[in-house]
């Protein structure tokens, strides 16, 4: 039966657990299929034609995997390659940018909204186009923070460190009044707390947790939902050796996982 088949997951490498964390939360029956793509990581500074090759070859191995969706957990992909995915594979296949704006565009009261992400999401103004399709007053200020990523691998997620690094990031956004910021990258979730500390009354959108509830609401809409009411099952796939995706896994789901089995691309 298709419904009892795998959810897909993919990103490039471990930022796409904290969009598991979520689904494990929102859609605890349903097994998974995660896939990192650690030996090519990163591709936040990839081109569009690039990133549309990996993620294609993700979706590809998911589907040899009979996954029934798959969600593209990554925001870089999600920014370049979505469209391509979504016209060129038979399954559903959602990214992370629409469920965010979404959410955004409900939060937001001044109309100003902040996006930040890797650069190759930022110089898509993927985010930017997403709301503007939707509402075409709301202003939007985006910036690319690529420090952000070695932050939360290194479980550098609070201090002083951290604190100046947001400042310089997001000083300008503060100021010009902005009071919801999406964070559009797979690792901003990690450091989400001292943000809203420095951000304070700014509605903090993270993307992991809205693309979870888009899940649930395509798997509803397609009559996929998974029969079996026991704990769903995760099987993990990386493209490189896989202790330093182990060490990170703990940090990123707060719980060892099993061996992930390694993928040569
Ligand atoms: N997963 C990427 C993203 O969400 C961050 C890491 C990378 O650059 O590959 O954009």
């Amino acid at each position: 039966m298709k419904a009892n088949r795998p959810i897909g997951i993919f990103d490039s490498g471990v930022g796409g657990l904290t969009v598991l964390r979520e689904i494990e939360k929102i859609l605890p029956h349903e097994d998974i299929i995660y896939f990192g793509d650690t030996a090519r990581v990163p591709y936040g500074n990839k081109s569009k034609a690039t990133v549309i090759k990996f993620s294609a070859e993700s979706i590809h191995f998911l589907l040899g995997k009979r996954a029934k969706m798959v969600i593209v957990a990554c925001n870089t992909s999600s920014s370049l390659a979505l469209d391509y995915l979504t016209n060129n594979f038979s399954v559903p296949v959602i990214g992370v940018i629409e469920a965010g704006v979404k959410r955004a565009l409900k939060a937001t009261k001044g109309k100003k909204i902040g996006v930040i992400g890797t650069r190759s999401t930022i110089q898509s103004k993927s985010y930017e186009k997403a709301i503007h399709r939707k509402d075409r007053t709301v202003k939007v200020l985006s910036r690319a923070c690529p420090l952000f990523v070695p932050l939360a691998e290194e479980g550098i997620l609070s201090g002083e460190i951290v604190e100046e690094v947001i400042k310089m990031y997001l000083s300008t956004m503060k100021a010009k009044g902005i009071d919801a910021i999406i964070l559009g990258c797979t690792h901003y979730p990690l450091l989400k707390r001292t943000i809203a500390l420095y951000l304070k009354n700014t509605h903090i959108v993270d993307s992991a947790k809205e693309v979870a509830l888009h899940a649930k609401e395509i798997l509803r809409r397609y009559y996929l939902f998974n029969r079996n009411k026991k704990k769903g099952k995760v099987e993990f796939y990386v493209t490189d050796e896989p202790q330093g995706f182990l060490k990170l896994a703990k940090l990123f789901l707060k719980r060892q996982i099993p061996h992930p089995k390694v993928l040569h691309v």
